[in-house]
């Protein structure tokens, strides 16, 4: 219950609620990375970490970094990385705040009104051809070298965009 509620307060202050993607958008997407198995890739907004979790699994010799601003979702992820015993790096901490220069790809789940600025962020810090697979949210300003459809819950597709910033 204390969990609940202070995910809930959490997720109303960090402005994006903590949903997580299905497994099975999450391994399209991982997917749809191409990873060859020793890149660095970053989840920002990584909620409880599973997406970092379900990549390093596939991938073990990648290097898996996750921030997330919410404490009691963070720390779900510490328990879960600890369950599951995977070496991913879980931060806790604001993602418009990452050094993320070093990414191969990066992966995200936010919401339309911080894409803007995390589009910005990308600018200034990304190396040429880094991926960025987003779950559900565009860049407006940018066009997607690849959109996946994934069958979803009830019946609903979830849809993935692929960028080469
Ligand atoms: C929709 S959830 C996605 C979680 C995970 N990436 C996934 O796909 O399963 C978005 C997460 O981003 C976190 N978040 C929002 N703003 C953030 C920020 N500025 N820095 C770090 N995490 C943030 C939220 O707390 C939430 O857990």
């Amino acid at each position: 219950m204390f969990a609940f509620v202070s995910t809930v307060i959490g997720t109303i202050w960090a402005k994006v609620p903590f949903v997580p993607t299905p497994k099975r958008t999450n391994m399209a997407m991982i997917e749809a990375a191409g990873l060859k198995g020793n890149e660095v890739i970053y989840d920002l907004g990584s909620g409880d970490g599973r997406m970092l979790i379900r990549a390093k699994k596939k991938y073990p010799g990648i290097r898996a970094v996750g921030y997330e601003i919410v404490p009691v979702v963070w720390f779900l992820g510490r328990i879960r990385k600890l369950f599951l015993r995977s070496d991913v790096d879980l931060r806790f901490g604001d993602a418009f705040k990452a050094d993320i220069s070093d990414a191969d790809c990066v992966f995200l789940y936010m919401i339309t009104s911080l894409m803007v600025k995390l589009g910005k962020k990308f600018d200034k810090e990304l190396k040429p051809g880094t991926k960025v697979i987003s779950h559900a949210f565009q860049f407006w300003d940018k066009t997607p070298v690849k959109e996946v459809e994934v069958p979803a819950h009830f019946g609903g597709t979830d849809r993935i965009y692929v960028y080469e910033w």
